[in-house]
């Protein structure tokens, strides 16, 4: 039986976090959250990840750092940031009267750095968790990062967890072999969550120069490109571990999140698309809301992992 779109329950229980609907929007295409202030009513999403911060401000790699393909698009952003104080002082304050929940994207040249960030927004009031970002592939040489392999993954998350008075969610790297290997290292560390997937590993040609198309070579793929991988990983991980997973990659609508929700991700973040739609993560919930409604899903968790494999 159809529901009217202001019945269906969309709150979203993490075990660790408490949201009011499943969409937050994915780090680093969402700024700080503040200059998509005048597109869309913040207070209508999930929750808002900001982009990475190292310690210090940081100016990320030379241009040109982006390249749309046929269906997605090449960053090599490098992880531009203004740092944790200029965060904490000029962008916080305000943040957390948005209404919504804010996670902050951590970054670090090394395991030290990451739990100095933490250690330092630990002392500031409005973060509702910390999201590590060990998977960015455009910082260090052909792509190297934490996790890309299972022990450096839990010992960054083992010495994060200790230094953090908040929940941790754990973002993985799709350009690993097995990303359950990764998820697991992560999970055994004690991370309360998973988040999947940053960027793949990619590049494009300029033919007629015969040069990268990045300035760093090679950058991370996004958008609708990477869904079907990412589905599956979310769908692998969801269903051999009992840890939650927040799932990405590609997702332009209501019924991508769903898709997601479904294949086994308690929550999604909405990336790419909001460079198409700077309204694109509110459009997404109303999508998701409209869709439950019409079928008579009363409570958007109840999709959650439903999906009929033989
Ligand atoms: C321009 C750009 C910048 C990004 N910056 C970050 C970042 O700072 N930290 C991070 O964890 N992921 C970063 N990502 C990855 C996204 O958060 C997301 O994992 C990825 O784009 C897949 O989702 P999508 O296909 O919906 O964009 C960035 C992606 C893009 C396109």
């Amino acid at each position: 039986m159809a529901l009217t779109a202001g019945s269906v329950d969309l709150t979203t229980d993490l075990g660790f976090l408490k949201l009011r609907n499943p969409v937050l929007t994915a780090s680093g295409t969402f700024g700080y959250g503040l200059e998509f202030g005048p597109y869309l009513d913040l207070a209508r999403l999930g929750g808002i990840v900001v982009k990475g911060l190292y310690y210090r401000p940081r100016g990320g790699n030379p241009p040109p750092r982006l390249v749309e393909t046929p269906s997605g698009l090449i960053n090599a952003i490098g992880l531009q940031g203004v740092g944790v104080e200029a965060f904490a002082a000029k962008v916080l304050p305000e943040l957390r009267r948005a209404g919504t929940a804010v996670v902050v994207n951590v970054c670090g040249a090394d395991d030290d750095e990451y739990a100095a960030v933490v250690e330092f927004l630990d002392r500031q009031e409005g973060i509702a968790a910390y999201e590590l970002n060990i998977s960015c592939p455009n910082v260090k040489k052909e792509g190297a990062c934490p996790a890309l392999a299972p022990r450096p993954t839990y010992d960054l998350v083992k010495r994060v967890k200790a230094a953090s008075r908040r929940p941790i969610i754990t973002k993985l790297s799709p350009n690993v072999t097995s990303i359950v290997e990764i998820a697991q290292a992560a999970a055994e560390a004690g991370t309360d969550a998973v988040a999947l997937v940053n960027t793949f590993l990619a590049m494009a040609v300029d033919l007629e120069t015969r040069r990268p198309k990045l300035g760093n070579v090679y950058g991370g793929l996004s958008g609708p490109a990477i869904k079907p991988i990412a589905l599956r990983m979310v769908h692998q991980v969801a269903s051999r571990l009992d840890v939650p997973v927040i799932g990405m990659g590609g997702i332009m609508t209501g019924v991508d999140a769903l898709e997601f929700l479904v294949a086994g991700a308690a929550a999604v973040e909405v990336g790419t698309a909001s460079f198409v739609d700077p309204d694109a993560a509110a459009r997404v919930v109303d999508e998701i809301e409209a869709w439950c409604a019409a079928r008579g899903v009363a409570a958007v968790r109840d999709l959650v992992g439903t999906l009929r494999t033989p």
